[in-house]
């Protein structure tokens, strides 16, 4: 068995964990294939398919030396013993389960695709997210070759949080590697644990069965998720009570029981993840007849719901109770700051119900403008969206700002000049309470914050 790598799947996860392990280990060969021709070739070009800081200095520095993305798959197969599988699981939107539990074709096509081509041995692992005991189906599919090729399959997930990827990678607070407690895993389990051993501390490897670690990946975003919808139903009380979100997080956050990470009120999280990893834990419940659970983490996801609709009806509130015909400039489309990525960003859904109330949108994004331009394509008035790359023309005569991703430069700004080309009165609703709010308060504009009594002059 060699020690050659190779993944399938060269989006979010597969481009940046594959090109970190050839950064780490110079003597590894790791090869990444996808079926989509554009992306390989942007990963081959100067102008990588994702961006995320840091990963271009990374793959420029191994590309063809010992990081090559090509999009022969069969060779692929062939030439490493080692494979990874990074396909998307997107939530299935047709028959049984639809709207929750996971879409498993893409994955059990590589399976069955590496049984046919494979005639050596293989380590294979799940790398995407999936639903418990998926390591099992892939085994039996994997088992039912007609060679005599040997798969031990593992599963070490991915916890990297886009927009932090290298550093998640080259400093992760653990690496879990799940397979069975035969011989034939061990080996494979000490196999793969040696990789990252080049340079991961050995105690931050952990070593669980195969079922512990791919329920550990969905338990991991499903209390993530949770703490954001958490402290958001507590916004939403503080709007109405003048308690104040911020200061409330900070009180809770205090007691180390809580810790302070991840209690920052907002307009809700997004991501290709979040969502779809909770849902299918809804579905997983329910098969296993566990509703009161399945309810439990559905709420979640209603809260976050919840959170967009509310920021939206607070705008129109405020504005008079109607918008149609007023500019809106939306600052920020990622769903969150240093990623181009806009997969469930909470601004599509906020960018939609401005658009049914027949606002005019111009949309900004340091990252984001291409994707947002996708995720709109199919409104009904699309005549009314601008899309501008510069935040200053982007609000130039706006009656209202929306801040919807938290964006370093949004805090440089010129917000006063910002604020003498706009309409009066001029309104400022941040979703991601970014910018200081009694700085816009005092150059005139009526500020609306999460979780805060707002601001106003009128
Ligand atoms: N994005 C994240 O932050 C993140 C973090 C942790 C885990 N994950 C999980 O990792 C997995 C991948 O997520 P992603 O964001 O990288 O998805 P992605 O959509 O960016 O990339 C998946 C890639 O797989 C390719 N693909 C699909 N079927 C294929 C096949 N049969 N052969 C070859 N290539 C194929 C697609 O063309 C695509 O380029 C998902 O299960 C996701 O839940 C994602």
């Amino acid at each position: 068995m060699n020690n050659n790598i190779l993944c399938i799947g060269a989006g979010y996860v597969g481009g940046p964990t594959m090109a970190m392990i050839a950064y780490k280990c110079h003597d590894i060969n790791v090869t990444i294939v996808d079926i989509n021709q554009e992306r390989i070739d942007a990963w081959n070009s100067d102008e990588l398919p994702i961006y995320e800081p840091g990963l271009e200095e990374v793959v420029k520095s191994r590309r063809n030396k010992n990081l090559f993305f090509s999009t022969d798959i069969e060779q692929g197969i062939i030439d490493n013993d080692i494979i990874f599988v990074s396909v998307n699981t997107p939530t299935k939107t047709f028959g049984h389960g639809a709207g929750y539990a996971a879409d498993l074709q893409y994955w059990e096509k590589c399976a069955r695709h590496i049984r046919e081509v494979a005639n050596s041995d293989k380590i294979v692992i799940e790398k995407s997210t999936l639903p418990v005991r998926t390591a099992a189906a892939m085994a039996r599919i994997l088992e039912h070759g007609s060679k005599n090729t040997v798969f031990t399959v593992l599963s070490n997930p991915e916890f990297l949080a886009e927009g932090t990827a290298i550093d998640d990678l080259q400093n992760p607070d653990r690496v879990l590697i799940g397979g069975s407690q035969t011989e034939q895993g061990k080996f494979a389990i000490e196999k793969l644990a040696a990789i990252y051993g080049r340079w991961v501390d050995d105690e931050k490897i952990l070593r669980t069965n195969l079922w512990s670690s791919e329920l550990s990946k969905l338990t991991a975003n499903a209390f993530l998720a949770q703490r954001v919808s958490s402290i958001n139903s507590i916004s939403a009380l503080c709007e109405k009570t003048e308690a104040d979100v911020s200061e409330v997080a900070h009180a809770i956050g205090a007691d180390k029981r809580i810790g302070s990470k991840f209690l920052k009120a907002s307009i809700g999280f997004g991501g290709s993840c979040f969502k779809k990893d909770i849902l299918n834990l809804v579905y997983i419940c329910e098969t296993y007849g566990l509703t009161e659970c399945a309810d439990y983490w559905r709420q979640v996801v209603i809260m976050n719901e919840y959170q967009e609709s509310r920021f939206v009806a607070r705008m129109l509130k405020a504005m008079f109770n109607t918008i149609a015909g007023k500019k809106i400039a939306i600052l920020g489309f990622a769903f969150k700051a240093d990623t181009g990525d806009t997969r469930e960003s909470p601004a599509i859904k906020v960018c939609k119900e401005l658009l049914q109330e027949n606002a005019i949108i111009t949309i900004s994004d340091p990252q984001a403008l291409k994707s947002a331009k996708r995720d709109l394509a199919d409104v009904e008035n699309l005549e009314n969206i601008v899309f501008e790359a510069d935040p200053y023309k982007a609000t130039e005569g706006a009656h209202a700002i929306a801040l919807l991703t938290d964006w370093r430069n949004y805090k440089e700004l010129d917000f006063k000049k910002i604020y003498e080309t706009m309409e009066k009165p001029a309104f400022f609703f941040d979703g991601r309470n970014h910018i200081d709010s009694d700085m816009l308060y005092d150059i005139g504009f009526n500020v609306y914050t999460i979780g805060q009594t707002e601001k106003t002059h009128i």
